[in-house]
C-alpha cells in the first residue's frame, strides 16, 4: 500500500483481486472518493472479494475477466489514465486450499488447476495427452525441475493419472533429491503455469497497463516465482530506458521513448515478521515502477 500511495478520488485497478484484502487496502485509503476496477478470471475469488467489499457499494466495479484483456475492460468500465494498478500474481488461498481445484498435493484431488473456466486445458489433459519430451519440456522451463526427463517418463508409464495424489506418488518416486521442498513441487508449478498460460498473459499485459496508467501512476507487481520475476524486471528495465538499440550501434535508431521510472531497483522481500504471519509470502518479490510523460487523464480516453 506504501508503494500504491492511494489517495481520494483517484481511480484504481486490482488485476488480482483474489479474495479482496489488497482491494480493501486500496479502498480505505482513497477513502471517501477513490474508485477501484476489481478483476480476476475466477468467478469464486470474485464472489468473496464482492462479500467482502459489498459496504464500499459503486466505488468498486468487479469484472471476470483474464489479464490479456485489462486495456479493453479498463476503457469499457472508465478506467483509463489511472493512478495505479497491482499485479499479485499466483494462485490464491482459496484455490490452492480447495482440493476440488486441484492445485495442491497435500490433499487428494482431480487434476485440474484452472483458475478460471477460461482455461483451454486442465492439468489433467496434459498430463495424459502431451508427448513426452512437451512434458519434460514444461517441467524444466516451468518448473526448474533438473529431473524433468526422468518425471515426464515416469508421467508417459504410469498414465492415466487422474488426481493430485497419483500424480504427486509418481514424481516424488522419479525426483530422488529435491531439498527442503516436497518433491513435487516442481512439477506442479510447471503445471499450472502450463495450464494458465501464466507467462505469457503476463508478457501480455504488462504493455496493456502501462498505456491505461496517467502520468505519475504506479505499476506494482508482486511475483512469486524467479520466472515471473525476470519477466517483470527485463520489461521495466526496457520501459526506463530512451534508447533500446544494441550497444554496438554507435547512433541511435530504435525511436523508443522511456515510459516508466523505476521505483526499486532490486525486488522488495518480504519482511521476518510478515513471513512469520504469512508463510507463503517467503517467495515473494515486489518490484514498483511510476508512468512518465504526459498523456490523457480521462476516464474514458479513446486518443491513445
Ligand atoms: C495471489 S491471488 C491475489 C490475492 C489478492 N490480491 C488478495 O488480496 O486477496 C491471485 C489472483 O489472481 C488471479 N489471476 C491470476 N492470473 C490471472 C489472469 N491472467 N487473469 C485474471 N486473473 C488472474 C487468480 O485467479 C487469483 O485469484
Amino acid at each position: 500500500m506504501r508503494w500504491m500511495q492511494p489517495t481520494s478520488g483517484a481511480r484504481y485497478i486490482e488485476a488480482t483481486v483474489g479474495l479482496g484484502g489488497h482491494a480493501q487496502g486500496i479502498l480505505e485509503r482513497s477513502s471517501p472518493g477513490g474508485r477501484l476496477l476489481a478483476l480476476d478470471r475466477d468467478p469464486e475469488a470474485l464472489r468473496h472479494a464482492r462479500e467482502r467489499l459489498s459496504s464500499y457499494g459503486d466505488r468498486v466495479v468487479f469484472v471476470q475477466a483474464r489479464h490479456v484483456d485489462l486495456e479493453k475492460v479498463a476503457r469499457q468500465n472508465g478506467f483509463a489514465g489511472i493512478a495505479g494498478i497491482l499485479f499479485d500474481l499466483g494462485v490464491s488461498s482459496l484455490q490452492l486450499m480447495d482440493p476440488r481445484r486441484g492445485f495442491s498435493f497435500k490433499e487428494d484431488g482431480p487434476l485440474d488447476m484452472r483458475m478460471g473456466p477460461d482455461a483451454e486445458l486442465s492439468a489433467q489433459e496434459i498430463v495424459n495427452t502431451w508427448s513426452q519430451r512437451e512434458l519434460a519440456r514444461i517441467i524444466r522451463e516451468y518448473g526448474e525441475e533438473r529431473y524433468a526427463r526422468r518425471v515426464a517418463w515416469a508421467i508417459c508409464a504410469r498414465r492415466p493419472l487422474h488426481t493430485t495424489g497419483e500424480l504427486a506418488r509418481v514424481v516424488a518416486r522419479a525426483v530422488r533429491h529435491s531439498g527442503r521442498i516436497h518433491p513435487a513441487t516442481r512439477t506442479f508449478q510447471a503445471l499450472r503455469i502450463a495450464v494458465n498460460d501464466e507467462l505469457d498473459s503476463l508478457r501480455a499485459v504488462l504493455p496493456q497497463a502501462v498505456r491505461i496508467l496517467a502520468p505519475g501512476g504506479r505499476l506494482v507487481v508482486i511475483s512469486f516465482h524467479s520466472l515471473e520475476d525476470r519477466i517483470v524486471k527485463r520489461f521495466l528495465v526496457r520501459e526506463s530506458r530512451a534508447c533500446i538499440c544494441p550497444p554496438r550501434i554507435p547512433e541511435c535508431v530504435c525511436g523508443h521513448e522511456a515510459t516508466l521510472k523505476r521505483l526499486t531497483k532490486k525486488p522488495i522481500r518480504p519482511a521476518d515478521a510478515e513471513v512469520a504471519r504469512n508463510p507463503r509470502s517467503r517467495s515473494a518479490r515486489l518490484r514498483v515502477a511510476s508512468r512518465l510523460g504526459t498523456g490523457c487523464t480521462a476516464p474514458r480516453c479513446h486518443n491513445e
